[in-house]
């Protein structure tokens, strides 16, 4: 019998977030960009150096955003990692782009950006970085084939906010940035979302798409005296009292991450001799990334290690997880798109890698039996 129940993921609880969602009540409007729309989007352009922040309503939203505003049309290309979420994929996969899978560095699990070269032909249209755990992609690598190639960069930082490569904030090197303030993420609105717009050329389109294709938002400002439907486009606006939900945690955002990153280094700590060993493998941080720690992960020997460690650790009473299953080899993978090149690491990688408990209400006492049990294991399998 578990000594106790060691939940994988809870969303931060900051009881400032109740205060500010009952003066949203308050203020009387609760539909989109109301007073906690704002001052989420100014701070998240104040502190990311960002020169237009949207809330949507995820980080799909902002990805289907993304798509409309590259343009994505059938018989266009789009490069991605297979190791993702289906979220990446979708949006341009809804607009009948063709899905081209690199394959990713192990190291880090992002897409390997030598790579790229061989995959881009004349019909490339995006490239989308995703970052994964919150670890940067080589952002200087990608930027440059993007640019002598002509092609937009969508950075999916659905994981990234609050993680820098070279300083500058994820999501604000592409022409375009999207956030996730899903649940299981690490600044929450239950579901929501953010795109970050960095290609001035984009920004009034996307205040437009995010309006259902009217100029409002101008209007709104008063920059026209009437408005009216002048693109396609769709309803992406967050409720405020989402936004002020958020707005409680962004307040806070220094104090959150460093709760968390001190979680990651304990368990990076506990583990490391083992990955000396060979035993185990652990995430990698390049020298110029600084991360969020947004999740932390072991990678075990195989696939069948792996599910003896999450049922073990289950019969503990603590809830492991593995992560993405390769999009290329999943059935809307093989209608939308293909692989570039060999699969030498997405799929054996991603059978080997599994996620601990890492959340904001996490105890010291909660980490040191996570780790107590974990090294239980790792002694047992040898
Ligand atoms: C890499 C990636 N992109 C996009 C998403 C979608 O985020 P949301 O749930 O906010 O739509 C996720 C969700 O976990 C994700 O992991």
């Amino acid at each position: 019998m578990a000594e106790k129940m060691i939940n994988f993921n809870e969303p931060p609880i900051i009881s400032s977030g109740n205060k500010y969602v009952v003066d949203a009540i308050a203020c009387g409007k609760l539909s989109g960009d109301g007073k906690y729309t704002k001052k989420c989007s100014r701070w998240l352009e104040e502190n990311f150096n960002c020169n237009k922040v949207l809330l949507t309503t995820s980080c799909s939203m902002a990805l289907d955003m993304a798509a409309i505003l590259c343009d994505v049309k059938p018989g266009d290309d789009v490069i991605l990692p297979s190791f993702t979420f289906s979220s990446t994929a979708n949006s341009f996969a809804l607009r009948g782009a063709n899905l081209v899978f690199i394959d990713i560095d192990p190291k880090t699990m992002n897409m390997d950006a030598d790579l790229l070269e061989k995959a881009i032909n004349n019909n490339t249209k995006v490239i989308i970085p995703v970052h994964y755990a919150g670890i940067s992609c080589d952002m200087d690598a990608i930027m440059s084939i993007a640019k002598k190639h002509d092609i937009f960069v969508v950075e999916d930082a659905a994981q990234g906010v609050m993680s820098t490569y070279k300083d500058k904030a994820l999501g604000t090197m592409g022409d375009l940035g999207c956030y996730s303030f899903h649940e299981t993420k690490n600044f929450s609105m239950g579901e929501g979302g953010a795109l970050l717009i960095n290609n001035e050329k984009l920004i009034k389109r996307a205040e437009i798409i995010r309006e259902k294709g009217t100029n409002r938002a101008q209007f709104l400002r008063g920059e026209i005296d009437k408005y009216t439907w002048v693109d396609l486009g769709d309803s992406f606006l967050p409720s405020d009292l989402n936004a002020a939900y958020l707005w409680g945690q962004l307040e806070v955002a220094d104090d959150i991450t460093k709760k968390r990153m001190h979680i990651w280094e304990k368990y990076y700590n506990a583990f490391k001799e083992y990955e000396k060993e060979n035993r185990v493998e652990l995430p990698n941080v390049p020298s110029n990334c600084k991360h969020n720690a947004h999740l932390f992960y072991i990678k075990f020997k195989d696939i069948e290690e792996r599910t003896e460690y999450i049922k073990f650790m289950k019969g503990n009473g603590i809830a492991c997880t593995f992560h993405y299953v390769p999009l290329h080899s999943a059935p809307a993978g093989l209608k939308y798109g293909g692989f570039s090149g060999e699969d030498n690491f997405t799929t054996r990688e991603s059978k080997r890698l599994v996620r601990l408990p890492l959340h904001y209400n996490l105890e010291d006492e909660d980490i040191e039996y996570v780790i107590s049990c974990t090294k239980k294991f790792v002694e047992m399998i040898e």
